[in-house]
């Protein structure tokens, strides 16, 4: 029995589909704005109970098919504040940082590299007058008229760049006209002239102790990469693990970007989940096997590993890895894509990265980055630490600094991908006849913050609550269940619905014999997606649930 159901018309626009996830992520207690009630800070999100229970099910798993399930991977959990030589070593403190210009006339500051270019006629001023007070100001300054727009709408906005520096009455002096193409000069939104692009670390820092001074500067981690590269040693010599192996870890990563947008997609506050994987550079491996197994055609090299890899397999071995993983998880391939960065859009340590991608409403963009980083970072603190990071390959008979693979996934931008996957809407027919809208979120069953609710048909018949609460017992310890007694229960099958509860069981009067004993310790099975409802026994209900939601 079940009602029918078939997809209504998505939302049409990318934008109105984005503004219906945030406001159900809100609505439904995903997520919520960071200090809401002081009016919110830009760039830092809170996720609420159905959104902590979503992002720990997306970490348990990621944590699981790296480290439980594997021989290989050994687990960290470092400090946030690390030592600050690590951020000097690693190219942080030089390089970790954007262009950025500022608006002369309202301080806002922006990309520079995402400055829209502009067209029109460029106003230039030497300077202003106040011929009240005969105050000058020789500052040069110039605004961007746009095509179409009257001339005294930039003598408006000189106007007001005088006036903020001082002079009360400006007039406007020595005033020229030029012609300029695809400027990247002005303020897109009120043509004011920017700054010269001044570098800008995107590091918080802050410092340890009580004095504030520079010897004591500290920084917030940009990543969790660093602490791996930092711990090699003493986890190499802690865990018995032989190179290849890796060192996996989950944590906060803070950034302070620019332009924090697309809903929780680019935070200055988020987590990283990571995986430094060590292996033998291609000469030891040629030493040791003969020859270094090239990439197959399909980029896909086969399981289990072999001693003959070398970076370029295992580089598509995990990048094989990361696609199956994302797919266990609900999202298939098709709503994915990779993308090879090609020569000149390497970081300078990088021999290849291949970036997994995801089909947001806003965009194809970033979910994970999938490097092969040499040796670069063990050399730079082994350099900086005057530490070895040698490895010393009894099998080979050679010393070396390993190099790495490192396959770097954010959570948050996972969330939001999974989301988006997950969020439909359709039109429902129930047995009625009676037609209405669902929204449900289609999350697979793995990830979804609730795996069963659990409903007593009626809550004042004290048979059916206390047969339900029995159920709620018995499948508690196993997953994560709502009992639910309140109203209707096709609305309360809704309400789960709209939470991507996969499972719904219903306890009715069949369950409690009432109707024969045939069907006594029976219930209704619901299933989300196809609203199909089957009756089972009470005593199969964790072997049919347990393997789908784990
Ligand atoms: N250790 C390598 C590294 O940190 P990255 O490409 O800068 O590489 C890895 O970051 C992943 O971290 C990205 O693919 C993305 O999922 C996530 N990430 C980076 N910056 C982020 C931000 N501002 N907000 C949310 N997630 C971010």
């Amino acid at each position: 029995m079940g009602s029918m159901s078939q997809p209504a018309p998505q939302p049409a626009k990318p934008t109105e589909r984005m503004e219906k996830i945030v406001s159900l992520c809100k609505r439904r207690g995903f997520i919520f704005q960071s200090s809401e009630i002081y009016g919110g800070i830009n760039g830092f999100w809170d996720y609420g109970p159905l959104g902590a229970e979503l992002k720990r099910n997306v970490k348990d798993l990621w944590w699981k098919s790296m480290t439980k399930l594997r021989d290989d991977v050994v687990g960290l959990d470092a400090s946030i504040i690390m030592h600050p030589s690590i951020w000097k070593a690693s190219g942080h403190c030089d390089t970790f940082a954007d262009p950025m210009v500022d608006c002369l006339l309202t301080k806002k500051r922006f990309r520079a590299d995402q400055i829209e270019p502009q067209s029109g006629i460029a106003y230039f001023y030497t300077g202003a007058k106040d011929e009240a007070t005969g105050k000058e100001n020789n500052e040069p300054f110039s605004a961007l008229l746009a095509p179409g727009k009257p001339a005294e709408s930039a003598r408006k906005v000189a106007t007001q760049f005088y006036t903020q520096r001082g002079l009360e009455n400006p007039t406007l002096l020595g005033e020229r006209t030029e012609k300029v193409e695809n400027s990247t000069q002005y303020n897109p939104e009120n043509g004011a002239l920017l700054t010269e692009p001044r570098m800008f670390n995107l590091m918080f820092k802050s410092h340890a102790g009580p004095v504030e001074s520079e010897e004591n500067a500290v920084y917030l981690r940009p990543e969790t990469a660093q602490a791996i590269f930092v711990q090699f040693k003493n986890v190499l010599e802690t865990s018995r693990q032989k190179v290849p192996f890796g060192i996996a870890q989950i944590g906060k990563a803070f950034r302070n970007e620019i332009n924090p947008r697309n809903y929780t997609f680019r935070s200055r506050e988020f987590e990283q989940m990571e995986l430094e994987f060590f292996i033998k550079p291609d000469e030891v491996v040629e030493k040791q096997c003969g020859t270094v197994a090239t990439l197959p055609e399909n980029g896909a090299p086969a399981d289990p590993p072999q001693a003959n890899w070398g970076w370029e397999v295992w580089h598509g071995y995990w990048v094989e890895q990361r696609m199956r993983w994302y797919e266990s998880i609900g999202l298939g391939r098709e709503t994915l894509e990779q993308y090879w960065q090609k020569k000149d859009e390497l970081a300078h340590y990088a021999r290849a990265t291949v970036d997994i991608l995801y089909k947001f409403p806003f965009g194809t963009q970033e979910l994970e980055g999938i490097a092969a980083r040499g040796n670069f970072d063990l050399t730079q603190h082994q350099t900086h630490s005057g530490k070895s990071m040698e490895y010393f390959d009894q099998e080979a008979s050679a010393k070396y600094i390993p190099h790495v693979i490192e396959p770097s996934a954010g959570v948050d931008r996972l969330l939001l991908a999974l989301l988006c996957n997950a969020y439909a809407e359709e039109e429902v027919t129930d047995e009625k006849g009676k037609t209405e809208m669902r929204t449900v979120m289609r999350f697979h069953p793995r990830v979804a913050p609730i795996k069963v609710g659990v409903f007593p048909l009626l809550r004042n018949k004290p048979a059916l609550v206390e047969k339900a609460l029995q159920v709620r017992d018995l499948l508690r310890p196993h997953m994560n269940v709502f009992y639910d007694d309140g109203g209707a229960i096709g609305r309360r099958y809704r309400r789960q619905d709209e939470a991507g509860t996969p499972f719904g069981v219903t306890i009715d009067f069949d369950t409690i014999g009432e109707n024969g004993p045939e069907l006594q310790e029976t219930v209704t099975l619901r299933h989300r997606d196809s609203m199909q409802q089957e009756r089972v026994k009470i005593a199969d209900l964790l072997s049919i649930l347990l393997p789908q939601v784990q």
